[in-house]
């Protein structure tokens, strides 16, 4: 969602900001804006669009000065224009706010603060926000206190950081719901809603957690709660860096991310899978094994890619370690009222560890009583630190917007808990050995489809112009399915639907006519034949299909238009494989399509609000 940066030292500010929003503009990008406090006072320079239609609009200005604050905006209230985009100012021009989330009761609040003679130009709730702050200032409280008390009387979630003119020498920042970090500098500190964009300058980081609010000045920095307790909070030092965080060549995040896959995979499964003893080690959920092992049901919530990868792990979970799975949207499961017990395990996914609806559906599950694993790619995101245990997915950071690495790494955890869980259950050592080794295969196999991407590219040439496809497998693809369907749609904005193959004839065969591509994902499994006869009857209506099959596999090869093959491996592992083919068709598509694909329209990398 949105991003925030801040700095205050001896340097300039302004490249500084302007440097770390373009590593958060993944995360919301329809307007952005810098805050600075000069000798003749407060000043905001912000417009609609990239950052970098801001950062050349202000190039020739010379802008200098050692503190500020700068935002990448994603709209929730207002649309995305200039006079909406963030710092927000009080109606003196003297105080400027930030804010990512929502403030719940703005409407009220500005009722009253209209009622007390303040102006609005903007609608937004940051300036309803920077006014109640200001109502504090007026009667003579200092920063931090009139920050803090503004707050108290705020419902809804927000990270903010705020600068005064009247109090040059530090920056306020205050999180609930929202993330925010303080980068520990030398002589230099700087805030953040990402680590992302404070690892350039420093590895060494404070986490603001919930109801907390600091003063940060050039040279030290406090935090108290926003009940006024003080707080003494520690430096961790974070890895990553800088050239992570580049395209490294590649024309687009996405292209790169999906490049990167053989070795994001290795990555999430280094050091974990043990072969001579036919199973994993997974440091992060020490002393839970048992408690895991022995749960009597596991629910997995998550939001968008993440919910798919549960999706596979309900199949592979339940074919190999007989444990019950339910795998729930987070934004529903959060709003009914789950029966939950502490015999229950709920596990948690999430690329990013910040989205708000998967964290609210953890602090649920949390005050139930239920065991709760993350399974988190962030290092020290909100989710991985409010889980009892869990896994990181190490794929390194993922910028491009359409999710991929973060995907197939997610899987590869999945697959090791379900061999965790498995072989504490019933599996033999012989076919533990079997799936660890098959998991440890999966790097080159995954290499072998990304060889062909000049050969996809050619596939996705004819698509181009499709206006609806329809993505269908069975078992183990039909997640794929759905994924394969949310990437053409996310980037390419053609609509595409995924659905389990047989159910087709129960609706979306109507659709089907010679302007329709069907995408099966037919690899030589159990369900095989069947999906054979799903093809026939697409091919009888005049469908245009494009197969993923195996490469042992000739039969699809008659039936279908085109047929990307790609290797074998067990069932359960299959969507590790099968979903290259389909990250790489819809990159390219957009990319022929001319369209912005780490960047899509209206969609944000990290969505912090509900
Ligand atoms: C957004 C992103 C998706 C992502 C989803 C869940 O919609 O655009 O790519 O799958 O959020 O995010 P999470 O960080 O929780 O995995």
């Amino acid at each position: 969602m949105c991003g925030i940066v801040g700095y205050i030292g001896n340097k300039n500010s302004v490249p500084i900001i302007i440097e770390g929003l373009k590593r958060l503009e993944y995360r919301g990008y329809d307007s952005a804006g810098v805050g600075i406090l000069e000798d003749k006072g407060a000043e905001v320079y912000k417009r609609e669009g990239k950052v970098s239609e801001l950062e050349s609009e202000i190039a020739s200005l010379n802008l200098d000065s050692k503190i500020g604050i700068g935002h990448t905006r994603w709209a929730t209230h207002g649309v995305p224009n200039t006079v909406n985009a963030h710092p927000h100012f009080n109606n003196d021009k003297t105080l400027l706010v930030i804010h990512n989330g929502i403030i719940e009761n703005y409407s009220v609040l500005k009722k009253s603060l209209k009622a007390e003679g303040y102006e609005f130009v903007s609608d937004t709730d940051t300036e309803v926000l920077v006014n109640l702050i200001d109502t504090f200032l007026k009667k003579g409280k200092c920063l931090l206190e009139s920050v803090r008390l503004a707050l108290a009387k705020v419902d809804g979630t927000y990270g903010i950081a705020a600068i005064y003119k009247e109090e040059p020498d530090k920056i306020v920042v205050a999180r609930k719901g929202s993330p925010l970090v303080i980068g520990v500098g030398d002589n230099e500190n700087l805030i953040a809603s990402d680590v992302n964009a404070l690892i350039a300058h420093t590895n060494r980081v404070v986490y603001l957690e919930d109801n907390e609010i600091a003063e940060i000045y050039q040279d030290k920095f406090s935090v108290k709660t926003l009940l006024d307790e003080e707080l003494k909070k520690s430096i961790e030092e974070v890895d990553g860096t800088i050239e992570e965080l580049t395209k490294g060549g590649y024309p687009h995040f996405m292209l790169k991310e999906i490049m990167e896959q053989p070795e994001s995979i290795r990555n999430s499964m280094r050091g974990r899978v043990v072969l001579k003893e036919g199973s994993v080690k997974l440091g992060g959920l020490h002393g839970y094994e048992e408690r895991l092992a022995n749960s009597k049901r596991i629910i997995i919530c998550a939001c968008g890619t993440s919910w798919h990868a549960g999706l596979v792990a309900e199949y592979m979970i339940e074919q190999y370690a007989g444990i019950p799975v339910e795998v729930e949207y987070a934004s529903e499961f959060r709003y009914r009222n789950p029966i939950l017990s502490n015999e229950d395990t709920v596990i948690f996914i999430s690329q990013s560890g910040e989205t708000a609806d998967t964290l609210a559906a953890l602090k649920e599950a949390k005050r139930k009583g239920a065991l709760c694993v993350g399974i988190v790619n962030v290092v020290g995101s909100t989710i991985a630190r409010e889980s009892h245990t869990g896994v990181y997915i190490h794929a390194g950071p993922e910028i491009g917007v359409a999710s991929t690495k973060a995907f197939t790494s997610q899987l590869i955890v999945l697959s090791l808990i379900t061999l965790l869980l498995a072989r504490k259950k019933n599996m033999s050592f012989v076919e533990g050995k079997e799936i660890a080794e098959a998991i440890l295969e999966l790097p080159d196999k995954v290499q072998e489809i990304l060889n062909q991407n000049d050969m996809i590219e050619l596939v996705a040439e004819k698509f181009v112009k499709a206006n609806n496809f329809l993505y269908l497998g069975r078992g183990y693809q039909f997640p794929v399915a759905l994924e394969g369907a949310l990437k053409l749609k996310e980037i390419s904005y053609i609509h595409a639907e995924g659905y389990p193959a047989a159910e087709m004839k129960h609706g979306p065969i109507a659709l089907i006519d010679e302007k329709m591509p069907v995408v099966f994902i037919a690899p030589s499994d159990s369900v095989y034949e069947k999906v054979i006869s799903n093809i026939e009857e697409v091919k009888a209506r005049g469908g245009r299909i494009l197969a993923i099959a195996n490469d042992d596999n000739g039969k699809i090869d008659e039936l279908v238009e085109h047929t990307i093959k790609i290797p074998s491996t067990l069932p359960m592992l299959m969507p590790v494989l099968s979903v290259i083919p389909l990250q790489l068709l819809a990159y390219h598509i957009a990319v022929k399509k001319g369209l912005n694909v780490d960047q899509p329209r209206n969609l944000a990398k990290s969505v912090t609000v509900e």
